[in-house]
């Protein structure tokens, strides 16, 4: 049987993590690429990688390159390529240089990889997925972006630790931009099948909201030389398995949403089915005045940053 073809963009911290959660998962060949300026960097960290197969016993090839020729026809693009954070910055405060990139590596994987369905990981997230699908001209369903289940997984690790329970037996979601206006939806949230309400009075739950919304921006204080990589390149390696594998897994991704949710033609975190050809479907939930008004006040977050970036490049 043929192995998917998995290509990642920018072989640093987030990227590079990708590919090892993706090898170790065989989900198939890995070629990881960054620029020329990095030289023989990831070519160095994919022979690395490919190294510990022998020992976890993974069969994956990994090729790092810095050229678009080897990522020919890849099946899974996934973008990290950028700048992240230093303590201080928000993500937006990213979006002019890695509007400029993502435009670059789009303009690229549309002429090397025109099938591909394409996982944006880059922030200002919601932005930069906008711009991979401008830029790529793909059908909107193929080009998706990770967020919304690290910044789950973020809450779900928290109530886990507040509850002293399995993170297994959790489940919730959020929804809304991958920014400080995300919305958590608590009617969808359980423990062993029992409403989360029901367990956490409702100033702790906003608390750890709270303590959800700013997970990024606690990473990058503690790390002060870059933003997180382990949960965010397992959530994405999550998303690259879902499509490989055709899982039609239920998960909250950055997906265009034009009359869903009325949102108007913009990315924006939302429940979908993720499967073989990217966003299958997104799940349109009914939700309450106040989870609504949280996630109209997103989506307007969300359209002020792309009307910046539209002014930008
Ligand atoms: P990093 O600095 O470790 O790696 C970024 C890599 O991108 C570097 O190796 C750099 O050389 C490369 N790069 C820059 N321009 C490029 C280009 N034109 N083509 C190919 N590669 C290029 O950064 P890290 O930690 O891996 O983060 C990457 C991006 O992911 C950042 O924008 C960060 O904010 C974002 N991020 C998003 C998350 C999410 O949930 N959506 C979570 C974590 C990070
Ligand atoms: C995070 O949430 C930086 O977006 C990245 O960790």
């Amino acid at each position: 049987m043929r192995r998917a073809k998995i290509t990642i963009v920018g072989a640093g911290n987030v990227g590079a993590t990708t590919a090892h959660w993706c090898a170790a998962a065989e989900l198939g060949n890995i070629v990881l690429l960054d620029i020329p300026q990095t030289g023989d960097m990831p070519k160095g960290k994919g022979l690395d990688l490919l190294q510990a197969s022998p020992i976890m016993s993974f069969d994956s090839s990994i090729t790092g390159t810095t050229s678009y020729e080897d990522t020919v026809g890849s099946d899974v693009v996934v973008i990290t390529a950028g700048i992240p954070r230093k303590p201080g910055m928000s993500r937006d405060d990213l979006l002019a240089t890695n509007a400029k990139i993502m435009t670059d590596v789009c303009e690229q994987v549309k002429r090397t990889s025109e099938h591909a369905v394409v996982i944006v990981v880059s922030n200002p997230l919601d932005a930069m997925v906008q711009r991979a699908m401008q830029v790529t001209g793909f059908e909107p369903s193929r080009v998706v972006g990770q967020a919304g289940i690290l910044d789950t997984a973020r809450y779900r690790a928290f109530l886990s630790m507040e509850l002293g329970v399995s993170v297994k037996d959790i489940s919730a979601l959020l929804m809304g931009g991958h920014g400080d206006t995300m919305v958590p939806i608590p009617s969808c949230t359980s423990v062993g099948g029992m409403p989360i309400t029901q367990l956490i009075d409702k100033k702790r739950l906003d608390e750890i909201v709270d303590r959800t919304r700013n997970g990024g921006a606690e990473i990058v204080s503690l790390l002060k030389t870059g933003s997180a990589y382990y949960a965010p390149s397992a959530a994405t390696a999550q998303m690259v398995e879902a499509v490989i594998r055709d899982q039609k897994r239920v998960v909250p991704c950055a997906a265009y949403c034009d009359k869903e949710y009325g949102v108007g033609g913009y990315y924006v975190g939302v429940p979908v089915v993720l499967g073989a050809s990217g966003v299958e479907r997104i799940i349109e939930l009914k939700l309450t005045a106040e989870e609504q008004a949280a996630f109209q006040k997103s989506v307007q977050a969300v359209k002020e940053l792309v009307g910046a970036m539209g002014k930008l490049v």
